[in-house]
């Protein structure tokens, strides 16, 4: 954050977010709520100046811009007499951030850059053309949903496997007639601390999601109504969506509903009552439909089980190969660099076809790209391929090592790294397997169970009566 242009804006935040501050402790009414999602928009700032690369500071600029202008626009419609020192603050805050993403823009340009499309670290939304699949399980998807009998849904996917970016592109990926409301339950509604503020923050953001990504305006539905008897009230709010459209087909999302879990046991949310709600919706109204989204499946997870009779799993797994090799060679319309033959292939055998290792790596290796002279930066070689790994396994450090030590136990962890170091695709048949783990003392029901855990977590795979590692990256990363 070296320039002069960086500092001002950075400036520029810290006055804003002063004139936030004070408002919060002075003001009374609806201003305070509105300002309170930037009380600290200048630490966002300056984060985003502080990222290595270019284009990831322009991505992370273009997410404050966008809660700039739900501000804004929340502002412009809000009647209480404090908003209008506000607007003119927003809007050169909104015109600083521009002129920031255009200077940054000129200099990717000045210096030929490769620009670099990868997005790595956040889901993927619909506005985002490097999306790549998962048609076929839309339209599996689709078909479920029309069907009269359509069941309480599972997507179920391992960790980083492109859940969410799926889940945020449905509305495109889907006809009009399904109207998808996509919930995190990480986010407010999973962290509400009773009824009224998880039903709350449950509207909020069902109505947020149909106005961004469906552009339908839902019908407001504000605490005050929802006190005196939440679960009524918030049922009688469904009542009036589905009469709003009455051709469509409603697709409630909950992502990471595992979160609820916490709510549950902490006692925030009574168990009971969320799951007979959900349950009752599922009873009773046949065009609202249930998506719940996890790394967990349903199998492992009694409470749910009793609540949500008949889920249909679908499962979300690797890229297929010729989704992985656009994302790795057209990326985007118009993109610079060709890979040859060989340093794709070697792209696609190190990745797996695995979505945010594809992007991770290929990231990488235009970082790479471009440090070298304008002549050579075209071009993709496999050498370079194996040069960007150290970096690759440097940004997916913490992925993986939340798959070893949170996922995995000890007797997985041992098996897993006895095939690592048999080498890159080597095969190990069972009794091999067997052997090694007496020699550490599990027994061969252990070992089966272990075995069969690295199946359902997508780490390695069953070829010719042996077992061997799936992901050639994470093999590398276990034997550092
Ligand atoms: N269809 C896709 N096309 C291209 N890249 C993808 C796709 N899906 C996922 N990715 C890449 O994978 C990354 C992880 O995706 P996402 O956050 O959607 O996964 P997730 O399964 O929801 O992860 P988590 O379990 O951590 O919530 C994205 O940042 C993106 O780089
Ligand atoms: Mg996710």
């Amino acid at each position: 954050m070296q320039n002069t242009l960086a500092e001002t804006l950075l400036h520029k935040f810290n006055v804003f977010t002063q004139e936030v501050q004070l408002a919060a402790e002075q003001l009374s009414g609806t201003i305070p709520i509105l300002l309170h999602n930037l009380s600290h928009v200048d630490q966002d700032i300056e984060a985003a100046l502080r990222l290595e690369r270019t284009d990831n500071q322009r991505l992370a600029l273009t997410a404050i811009e966008e809660r700039l202008e739900e501000l804004l626009n929340e502002l412009m419609w809000n009647t209480d007499p404090d908003n209008v020192q506000f607007k003119s603050p927003v809007i050169e805050c909104l015109e600083f951030i521009s002129a920031y993403k255009k200077h940054l823009t000129y200099q990717s340009e000045l210096q030929q850059e490769i620009p670099n499309p990868y997005i790595t670290g956040i889901p993927l939304d619909d506005k985002q053309p490097i999306f790549v699949g998962r048609q076929e399980f839309s339209a599996k998807l689709e078909q479920l949903l029309v069907s009269p009998r359509c069941p309480p849904l599972l997507l179920y996917g391992q960790r980083r496997m492109g859940k969410t970016s799926l889940l945020y592109n449905l509305s495109r990926l889907l006809p009009s007639t399904i109207i998808p409301l996509f919930v995190d339950l990480q986010g407010p509604a999973g962290l509400a601390i009773d009824h009224v503020g998880f039903l709350y923050n449950l509207s909020r953001a069902m109505s947020l999601s149909a106005k961004l990504r469906c552009q339908l305006e839902l019908p407001p539905l504000t605490r005050q109504e929802l006190q005196a008897d939440p679960f009524a009230c918030f049922d009688e709010w469904l009542t009036e969506i589905e009469q709003t459209w009455p051709d469509t087909i409603i697709l409630l999302i909950l992502d990471e509903f595992i979160n609820l879990e916490d709510a549950f046991d902490s006692g925030r949310l009574n168990e009971q009552w969320v799951l007979s709600l959900l349950r009752h919706q599922i009873q009773h109204r046949p065009r609202l439909k249930i998506l719940l989204a996890g790394s967990h499946a349903f199998e492992e997870l009694q409470r749910w089980s009793s609540y949500l009779v008949n889920v249909h799993t679908l499962h979300i797994g690797y890229l297929s190969e010729s989704e992985a090799r656009q994302l790795i060679e057209k990326p985007v319309n118009n993109f610079p660099l060709r890979y040859t033959p060989a340093a794709c292939e070697r792209v696609l055998q190190l990745t797996h076809c695995h979505p945010a290792l594809v992007q991770l790596l290929c990231a990488e290796i235009v970082e790479l790209k471009n440090t070298q002279v304008a002549e050579q930066r075209r071009l993709a070689q496999i050498e370079e391929v194996e040069a960007a790994i150290p970096r690759c396994l440097e940004g997916v450090k913490f992925y993986f090592s939340d798959i070893l030590h949170n996922q995995l136990n000890h007797w997985d962890r041992q098996i897993l790294k006895f095939l690592a170091l048999q080498g890159e695709g080597k095969i190990v048949k069972l009794t091999t397997l067997a052997h090694y783990a007496r020699s550490k003392g599990q027994d061969l029901e252990a070992l089966k169970a272990s075995i069969d855990h690295l199946l359902r977590r997508e780490l390695i795979e069953i070829i010719e009566q042996g077992y061997r590692f799936q992901i050639e990256l994470m093999r590398r990363w276990l034997l550092q």
